[in-house]
């Protein structure tokens, strides 16, 4: 399976922090905000990842995450010139994705909760038709809004409705079989002029072959894409580290824990970040380790 993050955009809500940057460089809390879609593609196994970004922001972000070796990852890039819809990563990535399945991740969201590695583990070894999630919010006219039959089957599909059929949204990130690049080349443009993710969502429910995974209660998803949505991601992630020691996305010690690095590579970082509590954490990694 391959990965993409879709990091392009305008951020025009965010105005003016992202009139010169791209949105998904601007820090959450300790780490760059493109860290945590990146760290939910490594949970999820992937390992072969493209990142979509505008053309003036990709030396920006190659300078930030190279090639990925950094994490026994392979990061490549191509652009995305105007935000010509969400579905559109599928066309534009459709050489990457070569004969492979794929997950898409949108580059500004946040995901953290119990047991969310195994459900990723999961949706990224189902071969067949498409795995989304949903998440109860108290604004679903803002997203996609998925609705269900008592069942809990999916029977409806809509995108940033007025009047929403559930509180159920859909956050962005989505596992798609391989005939997602011939879906997304055949969809045509929507009202607003993008290529739409519900659009695609939708043949695969015509074609009973959706798969939605509840993301309960217990669970966060959040978005980062106003002022407060900002705000409240750093004061989430900055609250849950500092309470239990414990990093959210932080990629060495993702990398570390699958073996994708040594202890040596770990040590390197950990030393080249030493004046933070950052590199603090990850020497701390590996005395744990000597110490198991
Ligand atoms: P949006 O929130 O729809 O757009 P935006 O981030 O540019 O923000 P604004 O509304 O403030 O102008 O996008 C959600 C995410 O998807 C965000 O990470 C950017 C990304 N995106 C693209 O990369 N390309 C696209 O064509 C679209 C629609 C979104």
């Amino acid at each position: 399976m391959k990965g993409i993050v879709l990091a392009g955009g305008n951020g025009t809500r965010l105005y003016p922090i992202t009139k010169g940057i791209s949105k998904h460089l601007i820090p959450i809390y300790d780490k760059p905000m493109i860290y945590y879609p990146l760290s939910v593609l490594m949970l999820s196994n992937i390992r072969e990842i493209l990142l979509i970004t505008k053309p003036e922001f990709v030396g920006l972000y190659n300078n930030l995450l190279g090639n990925g070796s950094e994490w026994g990852i392979e990061i490549s890039y191509m652009v995305q010139e105007d935000p010509k819809g969400i579905a559109d990563a599928f066309v534009i990535g459709e050489k990457f994705i070569g004969k492979d399945n794929v997950c898409l991740i949108l580059g500004d969201n946040i995901f953290y909760g119990q047991g969310f590695s195994p459900i990723l583990e999961k949706a990224s070894k189902k071969n067949n038709g498409a795995v989304i999630f949903a998440y109860y919010v108290n604004n679903p006219q803002e997203f996609g809004v998925i609705e269900f039959d008592e069942d809990f089957k999916a029977i409806s599909i809509e995108e940033k409705p007025l009047n929403p059929k559930s509180n159920y949204a859909i956050p962005g990130l989505y596992f798609f079989d391989n005939s997602v690049i011939a879906k997304a080349k055949k969809l045509n443009p929507s009202d607003r002029g993008e290529l739409e993710i519900t659009d695609l969502i939708k043949d695969y429910l015509k074609e009973d072959k959706l798969y939605v995974q509840l993301l309960g209660r217990g669970f966060a998803w959040l978005d980062t894409g106003t002022y407060d949505g900002l705000a409240n991601a750093t004061d989430f992630v900055r609250t849950i580290q500092k309470r239990t020691g414990l990093s959210i996305a932080c990629l060495e010690e993702i990398a570390y824990r699958k073996k994708w690095i040594t202890t040596d590579q770990l040590i390197k970082t950990g030393k080249e970040y030493e004046k933070t509590e950052y590199g603090t954490y990850l020497k701390n990694i590996v005395k744990e380790d000597v110490k198991k």
